[in-house]
């Protein structure tokens, strides 16, 4: 029987062994992490993150062929394919600082696989790596493991989105393998590929070399990333010439050659991904003096900050150009509908931006705790409730209570369904509503008597007296 241990247990590994363990019942599957507060949240009710369909696969095949341990060693010296799916962060420090991935945590990963191996191992990539990670892996594998004791290491980088997690693990649109030329290379990528045909269609499971796919997943996120800075620096022409972006996108979205996905304006994008990958490709190209390509990609990072700034200046300049101690309703922290997650949540920006404006901010989402908000916003418990400049609230009726304005940072379908007559009876006037998603829908909160500013669309008419967006 095949044992499979992943080592870490977040929001790639937890989801990705849950849903091995429910197509492969003959797999026994470990999850292991040095987190001991994450593994006993594994083991209980309350699942460490929150992801749709995550609770029911855990709890179909924990205590079966599922288990999560803090017992790193046992479980890698037992299993046969080791999946690596911990966290790469970007370099803090030293060189590369600020752009490089950190590998800090996969190369203890990969010492402690080296260290606790008796038998041979297939250990697979899981997290995203900059090209050429496998070379090193492999070096300190076979340097430090047990005579006679050998590794092959393959790159299987992961696409799922968080948000829709279980759907992209249970249906993918492709599974990408990469591996070492060689026939044992060619082994270990048939064996990998044995686990996947379980549920995966073959023409979906496409086979490379190392070093490919490592990069497919850095060009992957870089290309996703720089559409949404695209239409996103469209949007701010819209604004600017009574085009309206969703029009616009719309008619893109008809190309077939450009398709309908990543075509939604909004605030920015966030998430622990993106921008750590570009930043990465962006090193990587530097590093291989190819100046000019990593400036194109740094653009797209660059254009996603604009969009963040745009907002708080719109915030600020419609509000009479003072947000000073007015309440703002925050609707939405997660960086995006269906996480708890806030990793690089445009929110974060945005809220730093108005506290810096002196606005006092009532924020609610539905998954995100209020420790999180405030530790994401650098701030303690104690300065909320002395200082009052930000209260963490229970429910989108509560923030919107006698604030002057309302920014939706979130695409939560509950912001869609709101009573709005009852949030405008209950706001300051004029009540001011700033969709940072453009989920809601403007004429009808205009009719209402809101003041509305919606992400690349005109200006409502008693905006068009204030600054423009090149001011803003
Ligand atoms: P995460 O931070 O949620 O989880 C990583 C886990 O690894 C943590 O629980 C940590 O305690 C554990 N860990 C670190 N070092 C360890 C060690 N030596 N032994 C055992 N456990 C250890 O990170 P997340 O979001 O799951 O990302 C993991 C990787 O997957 C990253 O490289 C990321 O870029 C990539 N990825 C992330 C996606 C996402 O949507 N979050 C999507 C696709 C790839």
């Amino acid at each position: 029987m095949v044992k499979i241990c992943g080592i870490g247990a977040g929001y790639v590994g937890g989801p990705t062994m849950a849903v091995i363990a429910l197509k492969c019942p003959s797999i026994e599957v470990a999850v292991v992490d040095i987190s001991h507060s994450r593994i006993s949240a594994w083991n209980s009710d309350k699942l460490p993150i929150y992801e749709p369909g995550l609770e029911e696969v855990v709890k179909q095949c924990r205590g079966k062929n599922l288990l999560f341990s803090t017992d790193v060693e046992k479980h890698i010296s037992e299993a046969d394919i080791i999946f690596v799916s911990v966290n790469t962060p970007t370099k803090s420090g030293g060189l590369g600082a600020g752009k490089a991935a950190d590998l800090t945590y996969w190369e203890s990963a990969a010492r402690m696989v080296a260290d606790v191996s008796k038998s041979n191992k297939i250990v697979v990539e899981k997290s995203t790596v900059p090209v050429r990670t496998a070379e090193a892996i492999e070096k300190i594998l076979t340097h430090n493991s047990s005579k006679g004791v050998k590794f092959q290491i393959l790159s299987n980088p992961e696409f799922l989105s968080e948000g829709t997690a279980i759907q992209d693990l249970i249906k993918p649109d492709r599974v990408l393998i990469g591996g070492r030329d060689g026939p044992e290379g060619q082994e270990a990528i048939l064996k990998l590929k044995g686990i996947y045909d379980h549920w995966v269609p073959e023409d979906r499971i496409i086979t490379t070399n190392l070093w490919s796919a490592e990069l497919s997943k850095l060009a992957d996120n870089a290309f996703l990333a720089q559409r949404i800075s695209s239409i996103n620096a469209m949007s701010a022409l819209c604004e600017v010439t009574g085009a309206e972006v969703s029009q616009v996108s719309h008619a893109l979205s008809k190309n077939t050659k450009i398709g309908p996905k990543f075509l939604n304006a909004s605030v920015g994008f966030g998430g622990s991904c993106f921008q750590k990958d570009i930043l990465n490709l962006v090193y990587i190209c530097e590093s291989n003096g190819l100046i000019e390509v990593a400036n194109y990609w740094k653009q797209v990072i660059k254009v996603n900050d604009y969009q963040k700034s745009r907002f708080v200046n719109r915030v600020v300049s419609s509000m009479f150009n003072t947000v000073s101690g007015k309440k703002i309703a925050v609707l939405g922290f997660a960086f995006k509908k269906d996480t708890s997650d806030t990793r690089k949540t445009p929110a974060i920006d945005v809220c730093k931006g108005l506290l810096g404006d002196n606005a006092c901010l009532s924020i609610y989402d539905p998954k995100v705790s209020e420790e999180q908000i405030l530790k994401d916003l650098s701030l303690s418990s104690a300065a909320t409730t002395t200082v009052k400049q930000v209260n963490i609230v229970r429910d989108a009726y509560e923030a919107t209570k006698d604030a002057h304005g309302i920014c939706i940072l979130t695409e939560w379908d509950e912001f869609k369904t709101l009573d709005y007559q009852k949030v405008f009876d209950n706001m300051q006037k004029p009540a001011f509503v700033f969709d940072g998603r453009n989920i809601l829908n403007v004429d009808k909160l205009r009719e209402i008597g809101f003041i509305v500013y919606s992400i690349g669309r005109p200006l409502h008419q008693w905006q068009d007296n204030m600054p423009q967006p090149q001011q803003a």
